[in-house]
């Protein structure tokens, strides 16, 4: 147990590899599917839009993959990252539970985004791909991919952002600007998906799915064929990236000699979740370690806990690789919530596979509960967090008053994925009483299912 505040890693104890939870999955992933065919994706079809090493990394069946020198010497700008107890949080709740939290807001871009834009934009520019196109929602992966091809250098980032966020959070993109990407709001007038939905509405608000489609689009039309696609979670190596998260947290609380029972994180498309989880999963799976693994989900988005598991297009314009995931369907267009990053139709294949297998399990917050939690740990720990990441802060919260009303020293750990310092004007919503909660209706679950594509997988 530890009475100190934090736990820190030298560098020179810093873990040098991803943890692969694809060997020890209890039922392998179904291939992706073609979204014009409806059959395997070939890798030359992956290839438009990834580089080799990717792909590779996406289906490996090594248990660990080595990380290069040149993506810890990265790394190391702000990590290892720090494990901090939140003991003014446990005192203010009364609990005999010791809360951790793994805080990723460290890196330059404020969030765990980095841990995977940093080694893309790496294996890009090894490949010779000196350009790169991506989406963003909250802004939080379109500032993780600009800071990354800033870092590497002579590397051009481009960002499609979902226009309600750009309109909203105008210092996002003047981040991803100052740090060289250019910034275009989605739907744009750049690519024919953006074209056909600006007709039907000029002001078109814009979803993550849309955002998805033209920056594929982009990548697989443009003439130059000098651009690659970068994706910021759903996928598996997106999720092998972040797993330096997890494989940090094991050595920390080793060195501490602590255990977690419980292991928290919110959910979007499964990132931070699955890169804090995953090194503990492989060891509940391979049953070594007995830990509770929960995932929070809003209850405007919530794909988990009451999606559908089948294949589905990753994107609105069906451009994207088809996977088998849990879902709410494709063109599902979730409310306003703040959370931007949590607002997204499907999850990672992997995440879904752990759900339906029972290793993890899920809960849904509303907004209301979820920035009153913000708001509580703010006051007490000092730490502003993202709306995405006040969804952990809720259910670590609420684990600890059910220790308390148990009298159980219970040990919980969460991921802060990010800070909310740019999310000002959510938080301003919040003190004047402004925000709403907001539940995805059942009927509209039902409805999609009628979308879904057909499969004979
Ligand atoms: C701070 C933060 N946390 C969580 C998420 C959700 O994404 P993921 O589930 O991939 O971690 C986002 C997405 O933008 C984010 O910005």
């Amino acid at each position: 147990m530890s009475d100190d505040g934090k736990v820190m890693l030298s560098e020179k104890d810093q873990p040098q590899r991803w943890c692969n939870i694809l060997p020890f999955l209890p039922e392998p992933i179904k291939p992706y599917l073609s979204p014009q065919t409806m059959k395997p994706a070939t890798p030359d079809e992956l290839r438009v839009l990834f580089p080799m090493e990717l792909i590779k990394q996406e289906f490996s069946s090594e248990e660990y993959i080595e990380i290069p020198d040149d993506v810890l010497q990265l790394y190391r700008i702000y990590r290892p990252s720090p494990l901090v107890r939140a003991h003014r949080l446990e005192k203010a709740l009364g609990t005999p539970a010791r809360i951790y939290y793994k805080n990723e807001s460290v890196s330059p871009a404020g969030s765990h985004k980095a841990n995977t834009s940093i080694p893309q934009a790496y294996y890009n520019k090894q490949e010779g791909v000196k350009r790169l196109v991506t989406e963003t929602g909250a802004g939080q992966w379109g500032s993780a991919l600009s800071l990354a091809g800033a870092l590497l250098g002579d590397m051009e980032i481009k960002v499609y952002m979902v226009r309600v966020s750009y309109q909203q959070k105008p210092y996002r993109s003047i981040l991803m600007r100052t740090w060289g990407a250019s910034v275009v709001p989605s739907p744009s007038d750049q690519t024919q998906s953006g074209r056909a939905l600006l007709a039907t509405d000029p002001n078109h608000p814009g979803s993550l799915g849309i955002a998805i489609s033209e920056a594929v689009e982009e990548v697989a039309t443009r003439k130059e064929r000098d651009s690659h696609y970068a994706l910021g979670s759903v996928l598996n190596h997106v999720l092998l990236h972040q797993t330096i998260i997890g494989e940090e947290a094991l050595k920390q609380f080793a060195l501490i000699g602590e255990k977690p029972d419980v292991l928290v994180g919110c959910v979007g498309g499964g990132s931070n979740f699955g890169g804090f989880v995953i090194p503990f999963a492989k060891e509940k799976l391979l049953g070594r370690r007995d830990v509770r693994i929960l995932a929070v989900e809003p209850a405007a988005c919530p794909t988990l806990t009451k999606g559908i598991f089948a294949f589905d297009y990753g994107d609105e314009a069906k451009l994207g690789p088809v996977a088998e995931m849990y879902t709410l369907g494709h063109d599902f267009i979730p409310s306003g919530i703040h959370a931007g990053g949590l607002r997204y139709h499907g999850d990672s294949p992997l995440i879904s596979m752990l759900k339906k297998h029972n290793v993890i399990e899920a809960v849904a917050h509303n907004q209301l509960d979820v920035f009153e939690a913000a708001q509580l740990f703010a006051r007490t720990e000092g730490i502003v967090v993202a709306p995405e990441t006040a969804h952990a802060v809720k259910s670590a919260i609420e684990e600890a008053l059910k220790a308390k009303a148990r009298n159980e020293r219970k040990v919980i750990a969460f991921c802060l994925s990010g800070h909310g310092n740019f999310d000002m004007a959510a938080y301003d919503d919040y003190l004047a009483g402004k925000l709403e909660n907001h539940v995805h209706p059942e009927e509209k679950i039902a409805e999609a299912l009628h979308r879904l594509p057909i499969v004979n997988a």
